[in-house]
C-alpha cells in the first residue's frame, strides 16, 4: 500500500487537529520528492521519536536558480508514495504551488550571515526560498520535530538558526548523511549522473575524508585543500565552485575551539554535486 496522498491544506488541518486534541505528536520531514534511502532514514527517525509523521513533497520553485534547473528536477511522485508504503507514515502531503504561496504572497524569510556564503555565494536567493519554505511547511503541519539531513548541511544550520530566531515551537532533528558503498552522498541529483560520471563521482568523498583525516593529522590546511581541489580537477570533477573549511555552526571563519567542517560544490557531467564531512583543526 501506497502513503496516503493529501493535497489540501483544510484536510492536513483537519489531521493534524485530531492528533494534536489526543495529544500525539508530530514529526514532519521536508521533501522535494525523488525519495532515496537518505529521505527514508529521515523517515525512520521520525517515526523512532513521533507519534504522527508527515512527509511534505514540495518542488518549492523559489529555491531554484533557474527555471530550467526547476523544470530537470525529477518528479517521481507515485514512486515516491509507494516507497514510503512499508514506512506506514501517516500522511504524504503534497501541496498545489497556489496552497503553498497564494495569490498576494509577499513574505520572504531570510537568513542573514549562514546565507551568505558558500551555496549562498553561488545560489543567489536560493537560502531565502528555502527558509521562506521552510517556515511555511513547519506552520502548515504543526510539527513538534522537523528532520533534515546534515548532507545539506549549510541549509540545517540555516533552518536551526531560523527556528531559534523566530520561536518557532518545533525541534530540529538533524539526521547523518547516508552514503552509498562507495561513499558518496545519497542524492536526488545523482539520479541525473550518466553511468560513467557515477564512478568518477566517488572521488568526492574520497577527497573530503581523505583532506579531513590529513587536516586532522596536523597537515596544512591550505595546501592539503590545494592538493585535493588539483586532484578533482584531474579526474574530471569541476570546475570545484568551492572546498572550504567553516565554522560547522556558523558557516564564518573557523573559531579556535569549535567544531569545524569542510564542505565542498563540484560539477559533475552537468549536475552539481555537495557534501561535507567534519574536520579537527589543530
Ligand atoms: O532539502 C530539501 O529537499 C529542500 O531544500 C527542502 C528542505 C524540502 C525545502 O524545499
Amino acid at each position: 500500500m501506497s502513503a496516503p496522498i493529501i493535497r489540501s491544506l483544510a484536510e492536513l488541518n483537519a489531521l493534524t487537529q485530531s492528533w494534536k486534541r489526543a495529544g500525539e505528536t508530530i514529526g514532519v520531514v521536508p521533501t522535494m520528492g525523488a525519495l532515496h534511502d537518505g529521505h527514508m532514514s529521515l523517515v525512520r527517525a521520525a517515526k523512532a521519536s513521533t507519534d504522527r509523521v508527515i512527509v511534505t513533497l514540495f518542488v518549492n520553485p523559489r529555491q531554484f536558480n533557474s527555471p530550467e534547473d526547476f523544470a530537470k528536477y525529477p518528479r517521481t511522485e507515485l514512486a515516491d508514495a509507494a516507497l514510503l508504503g512499508p514506512y506506514q507514515v501517516d500522511a504524504l502531503f503534497v501541496p498545489e504551488g497556489g496552497e503553498v504561496y497564494p495569490e498576494g504572497h509577499s513574505t520572504t524569510v531570510s537568513v542573514a550571515g549562514i546565507s551568505a556564503p558558500l551555496e549562498g555565494a553561488h545560489r543567489p536567493g536560493h537560502f531565502d526560498g528555502v527558509a521562506t519554505v521552510v517556515t511555511i511547511l513547519l506552520n502548515m503541519t504543526r510539527a513538534d520535530r522537523a528532520f533534515f539531513g546534515e548532507k545539506d548541511w549549510q541549509q540545517l544550520q540555516l533552518v536551526k538558526r531560523l527556528v531559534a530566531d523566530l520561536r518557532l515551537p518545533v525541534e530540529i532533528m538533524p539526521c547523518p548523511s547516508v552514503r552509498a558503498e562507495d561513499r558518496l552522498a545519497l542524492s536526488s541529483r545523482n539520479q541525473r549522473l550518466s553511468p560513467e560520471a557515477r564512478v568518477k563521482a566517488a572521488a568526492l568523498p574520497a577527497a573530503l575524508f581523505a583532506s579531513a583525516e590529513a587536516i586532522s593529522q596536523g597537515k596544512d590546511a591550505a595546501e592539503t585543500l590545494a592538493e585535493a581541489r588539483a586532484s578533482l580537477e584531474t579526474r574530471g570533477l569541476g570546475p570545484v565552485e568551492y572546498l572550504e573549511i567553516c565554522d560547522a555552526e556558523t558557516l564564518g571563519l573557523p573559531r579556535p575551539g569549535a567544531p569545524a567542517r569542510l564542505l565542498a560544490a563540484v560539477w559533475l557531467d552537468g549536475v552539481r554535486l555537495i557534501d561535507n564531512v567534519a574536520v579537527r583543526l589543530g
